[in-house]
């Protein structure tokens, strides 16, 4: 185990990434973690992430000087760099000019042991306004900029090991060299932690903590939850129930195709329960056009139908959420206290249902991480890298007031649009793409009718964090047929338009 430990730096997550990439299994905990817990965790290395305070300032985050004399190997990055020097004696201060963006490394001793593999100029993307301006006792310069004479430094009878760069970040060219140095080669970590063998203590692990007790789940068919079901059910098959919810607000064919993989002619050893609560939704979604208001309805319903269905089970003994790692993380918590996703994002948790624990199987996983297992798992491609959906489906792709005559035609629309995206091959290349109903209607012309219909608006967005996004450059022939096929098959659309705004200003959802 290495642990990073988190100073409020926007790169934590990735400085954790970049760690298991090099098969190192790591976990992010808050700088208030005391010590006498890390040292019970008995790391392997530990790695101090950067952060937007100055170390000298009195009420910033900082750390107790015996977390160095630990006889662990610590690497600080950015703010953890400065403030390893200044705990340890080292100064660091305001710079004159804030260094921004890619720099020119220069390294100073290339037989560091950080420094492996890495030539005698490289790029490096710094983000700083302080600088180290003196090293600590003990430490040497190893490497320096133009404008940063401590680019990094090292006590290398302690392995103690300063960089105030971002090896995290793609831009830093042999940043995942250092990295990878310091876990293989400092820490001397074996580096063989895989999916394999994830799946493996995993189906291991949740065997010894159910035994022969009963197991309820909330299979929503998204990429997390199908995961979380199926490692269930390898680790204890027919105990496993899953309630998958339609609500009738999911894209077309969808219902049948989670059915199909789960229920009882699928691949799995599960008791499968389908519940068709479609009329239940535009029953409650009659008449309400606010977007906010449709989400908690669609949120709350839900709670209630697995409420309902859990009743008709009785007690469980545990309940699946399929939390992974940024949820976690996004919550500020570092894995200190659990945290629960809802399915929806709203609504919380079924406070109705009969259970003693959560188990939640993918919570140390980052997403591309929960993809591997899915494919370890053997699960279809097509449900292993769907596109994100939002919880509320498609009640926030129809502007306004949602029925099934609109679910129609948005669920025919988006069908036709992405088919052909896929047939043009850039079904994995764009970030999320969906065809939204807006409450629009305008006069055309078809044949020789005057027509009076709804205008569908195709969204498209390359994004990383989906944070920000742009909007794709979609070829303008798949848009033409996309167009074309659209107005042709989709009864009540005679209006086609592509949504070329980014977020911000507007979010990729309309709703
Ligand atoms: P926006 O529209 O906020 O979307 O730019 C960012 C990402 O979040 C998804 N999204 C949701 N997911 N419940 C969800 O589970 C929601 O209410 C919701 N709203 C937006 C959206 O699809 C995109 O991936």
């Amino acid at each position: 185990l290495v642990i990073v430990m988190d100073f409020g730096g926007q790169y934590n997550q990735l400085v954790a990434r970049r760690v298991r990439e090099c098969n190192v299994y790591c976990e992010i905990y808050s700088y208030k973690t005391p010590l006498e817990k890390i040292k019970e965790m008995n790391p392997k290395g530990i790695i101090l992430t950067g952060g937007p305070n100055s170390c000298y300032l009195e009420d910033s985050p900082t750390y107790s000087k015996e977390l160095f004399e630990l006889g662990i190997p610590v690497l600080g990055l950015c703010y953890g760099a400065q403030l390893m020097q200044h705990v340890l004696g080292g100064k660091v201060e305001r710079a004159d000019v804030r260094e921004y963006g890619k720099s020119i490394l220069l390294v100073d001793q290339p037989q560091s042991k950080i420094l492996k593999g890495v030539p005698e100029t490289s790029t490096v993307w710094m983000s700083h306004f302080d600088y180290i301006s003196k090293i600590a006792p003990g430490f040497e310069i190893t490497t320096h900029t133009k404008d940063c004479p401590v680019a990094s430094c090292e006590d290398k009878e302690k392995d103690l090991y300063a960089i105030q760069f971002h090896p995290e970040v793609l831009h830093s060219e042999y940043g995942k060299t250092m990295l990878s140095n310091f876990v293989l080669d400092v820490c001397n970590c074996a580096g063989d932690w895989r999916m394999d063998s994830f799946v493996e203590e995993q189906i291991k692990a949740i065997k010894e903590k159910v035994g022969d007790g009963k197991v309820l789940c909330a299979l929503s068919g998204g990429v997390d939850s199908s995961v979380a079901a199926v490692l269930l059910s390898k680790a204890i098959g027919n105990q496993l129930t899953c309630v998958f919810v339609d609500h009738g607000l999911l894209r077309k064919n969808e219902g049948d195709e989670v059915e199909a993989v789960f229920g009882p002619d699928g691949n799995y050893e599960l008791n499968f329960i389908r519940v068709n609560a479609q009329e239940r939704y535009y029953e409650k979604l009659k008449g309400v056009t606010e977007p906010e208001a449709k989400r908690k309805i669609i949120g709350e319903e839900f709670i209630r139908v697995f409420e309902e269905e859990a009743k008709k089970i009785g007690a469980v003994d545990f309940l699946v959420q399929g939390t992974i790692y940024p949820d976690v993380v996004e919550s500020g918590l570092g894995g200190e206290s659990a945290v629960i996703k809802s399915h929806h994002n709203v609504g919380g948790l079924p406070d109705h249902v009969d259970f003693k624990e959560i188990i939640e199987p993918l919570r140390d996983l980052f997403k591309d991480e929960v993809r591997k297992v899915g494919l370890e798992l053997g699960i279809p491609e097509y449900l292993v890298f769907r596109q994100p959906f939002p919880g509320p489906g498609l009640g926030i792709r129809i502007i306004g007031e949602v029925n099934a005559e609109k679910v129609k035609i948005v669920q025919d629309a988006d069908a036709i649009y992405r088919e052909e995206i896929a047939n043009a091959g850039l079904d994995r290349s764009i970030g999320q793409y969906f065809a939204a109903l807006t409450n629009m209607r305008s006069v055309g012309v078809m044949g020789d009718e005057r027509t009076y219909d709804y205008a569908i608006a195709l969204r498209a967005v390359n994004t990383i964090d989906f944070m920000t996004a742009e909007a794709a450059e979609i070829p303008y022939e798949v848009l033409n047929k996309v167009m074309s096929r659209i107005i042709n098959e989709v009864r009540g659309v005679n209006r086609v338009m592509y949504d070329i705004t980014s977020k911000p200003p507007g979010t990729i959802e309309f709703e």
